[in-house]
C-alpha cells in the first residue's frame, strides 16, 4: 500500500498532503440497472456564469455550479480582481461591479491553472487593464496556443507580450478600446467567446463569423445578460454581432448537468451488459450532443425525455441502455465541434464496434489538455486495437464486437488530462484487464465526485 502513496506540498501553502500515486482497476464493473444519476453541472456555463457575472451591476447567483478545480481558478482570479465571490452549499453568489468595476493592480498575476477557457476568456475581460497583468498557467495549460486569442485581442487595442504564442503572457489593456469585424476559422467557442466578451468593452459594434461552436456565450448574452445581439446562423458558418458598452443587470442562472461529464457514465453503459441508466437534467444544446447524434449512428439505443427550454438552453434527462451490436462508422467533419471533448471516449466504442470507424480532421484534439488524438491511438495500440492515424489528423480504428481484456496497463506522464484519466477508469470498468492509472487527482479538473458516482454503481476502484 505505501508505495501507492506520495507526499504533496499544496502551491502557495505550508501544508503538506498524502496523496495517492494511482487507482487501480482489477474488475469490469457488475451490471446495473434501474439506476438514476445526477451529473455536476456544466464546467463552460459555470467558468461563463463566473466571468460575465463579475461584469454586472449587482449580485448575481447560480444555483448547482460545478464545484471543480477549473471553476475554482476563475474564481480565484475574478477575486484577485477586487469582485466578491461567496461559494455556499448549493449556491455561488458573485457581487459584480460593472463593466469597468474591476481593481486593477501593479504586479498582479493570474494563474488560470489547469483551465483554457479561463485564460483565454480572461484575458478578453482585461483588454482594458490599467496596468500589465501577467497570466500563468500549469505544465500543460503552458504548453497549449495563445495567439488564437491574442490576434484578436490586439485588434481590440490591447497589447501582448507572450511566449512565442503560449503562457505565461502579460496583457496591457488600453483605454481607447475599440470594436472589431473578426473571422473566427477554427470553430473553437473559446475564441469565438472570447471576442464576444472584449466586445462588451468597447463602444460599438464588433462583426464575428465563425465556424459553428458551442454556443452557450451567444444564448447568455441574448437570453440572460440583454445584450444587444444579432445571431445569424448560416448553414457553414455563424455570423454574430455584439453591441457594446450596454450595462448588465444581475442575474440568476440554474446550471445543468454537463454531457461532456455524462457522456463517460453513457458509453459505459453502453458497452457494459444488461445495464440501464437514466442522467438526470442534462445540458443537451444542440452544439453539444454530437456525441449522442454519432453513438445514436454507431446503433446506440440513447434516448432524451422530460426535454425543457431553459434561458435558450435545452436541458432534459437522458436514458441509455447497453447495447450489444455496435456498427462501425465513416464520420465526416461535420460533427466535430460538438462532440470536441468527447472523441477520446468515441474512440473506445469504436474498437468495440463490428467494423472500421474512420474519423478526420480532428487537428484540434491536439490543442487540448494534452495531445488527445496522439493519446487516442497510443491508449488503443495499447490494448492491442488495430489502428492507425491517416492524413489530416484523421484516425482509422478496426473494431471487434466481442473485444475484452485481461493484460495489465499503466497510463502515466499524460499531463494529468482529466479526460485521458476518467477514459481509462471507463475503457478499464468495460473492457477488463489489470489497470494502475497515475495522479488520480487529476479528474478533480472537470468532475470531482467522478470515483465516488462510478463506486456507487458497483465498480471497485481503490
Ligand atoms: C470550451 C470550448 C472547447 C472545449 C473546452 C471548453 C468552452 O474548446 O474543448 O473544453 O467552454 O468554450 P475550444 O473552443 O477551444 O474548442
Amino acid at each position: 500500500m505505501l508505495q501507492n502513496i506520495t507526499l504533496v506540498k499544496i502551491l502557495n501553502s505550508n501544508k503538506i498532503y498524502l496523496v495517492q500515486k494511482f487507482i487501480s482497476i482489477k474488475k469490469k464493473i457488475d451490471h446495473f440497472k434501474k439506476k438514476s444519476v445526477s451529473i455536476p453541472g456544466d464546467k463552460s456555463l459555470s467558468i461563463r456564469f463566473i466571468l460575465l457575472s463579475s461584469l454586472s451591476q449587482g449580485k448575481c447567483t447560480a444555483y448547482n455550479i460545478l464545484k471543480s478545480d477549473d471553476v475554482i481558478s476563475a474564481i480565484k482570479n475574478i477575486k484577485k480582481l477586487g469582485i466578491k465571490i461567496i461559494m455556499k452549499k448549493s449556491k455561488c453568489e458573485v457581487y459584480g461591479k460593472g463593466l469597468s468595476g474591476y481593481n486593477y493592480r501593479k504586479n498582479l498575476i493570474l494563474d488560470a491553472g489547469n483551465s483554457g477557457t479561463t485564460a483565454r476568456l480572461l484575458c478578453s475581460i482585461l483588454i482594458d487593464a490599467e496596468y500589465p497583468i501577467k497570466i500563468i498557467g500549469d505544465k500543460s495549460l503552458t504548453k497549449r496556443d495563445m495567439r488564437r486569442i491574442i490576434k484578436p485581442l490586439k485588434l481590440f487595442g490591447a497589447k501582448f507580450k507572450d511566449n512565442n504564442g503560449k503562457l505565461p503572457i502579460l496583457i496591457k489593456g488600453s483605454r481607447f478600446t475599440k470594436p472589431i469585424n473578426y473571422y473566427e476559422n477554427l470553430g473553437s467557442a473559446q475564441c469565438k467567446s472570447a471576442v464576444m466578451i472584449a466586445a462588451l468593452k468597447t463602444s460599438g459594434i464588433t462583426k464575428i463569423k465563425s465556424l459553428p461552436s458551442r454556443n452557450h456565450t451567444e444564448l447568455l448574452f441574448k437570453n440572460v445578460l440583454n445584450v444587444p445581439i444579432k445571431i445569424n446562423n448560416k448553414r457553414k458558418y455563424d455570423l454574430i454581432e455584439v453591441k457594446g458598452k450596454n450595462k448588465i443587470k444581475p442575474f440568476n442562472y440554474k446550471i445543468p448537468g454537463d454531457i461532456s461529464s455524462a457522456a463517460f457514465f453513457i458509453v459505459l453503459t453502453l458497452l457494459s451488459k444488461n445495464s440501464q441508466l437514466v442522467l438526470k437534467n442534462i445540458n443537451i444544446n444542440p452544439s453539444r450532443i454530437g456525441i449522442i447524434k454519432i453513438l445514436r449512428m454507431m446503433g446506440a439505443k440513447i434516448k432524451f425525455f422530460n426535454k425543457q427550454n431553459y434561458k435558450g438552453e435545452i436541458n432534459g434527462d437522458i436514458l441509455v441502455k447497453s447495447t450489444k451490436n455496435l456498427k462501425a462508422i465513416n464520420l465526416d467533419s461535420s460533427l466535430n465541434s460538438s462532440a470536441i471533448d468527447e472523441f477520446l471516449l468515441i474512440f473506445l466504442v469504436a474498437s468495440k464496434c463490428k467494423g472500421v470507424s474512420t474519423f478526420v480532421n480532428l487537428s484540434e484534439l491536439n490543442q487540448k489538455e494534452s495531445r488527445r488524438l496522439d493519446w487516442g491511438i497510443k491508449i488503443l495500440k495499447m490494448m492491442n486495437v488495430k489502428v492507425i492515424k491517416t492524413k489530416n489528423y484523421g484516425i482509422k480504428i478496426w473494431g471487434n464486437k466481442n473485444f475484452e481484456t485481461k493484460k495489465n496497463y499503466i497510463i502515466k506522464d499524460y499531463l494529468k488530462d482529466h479526460r485521458i484519466f476518467m477514459l481509462s477508469v471507463i475503457a478499464a470498468l468495460s473492457l477488463g484487464g489489470n489497470w494502475k492509472i497515475y495522479d488520480p487527482e487529476s479528474f478533480k479538473t472537470s468532475f470531482p465526485t467522478f470515483l465516488e458516482m462510478l463506486n456507487s454503481l458497483g465498480a471497485k476502484i481503490k
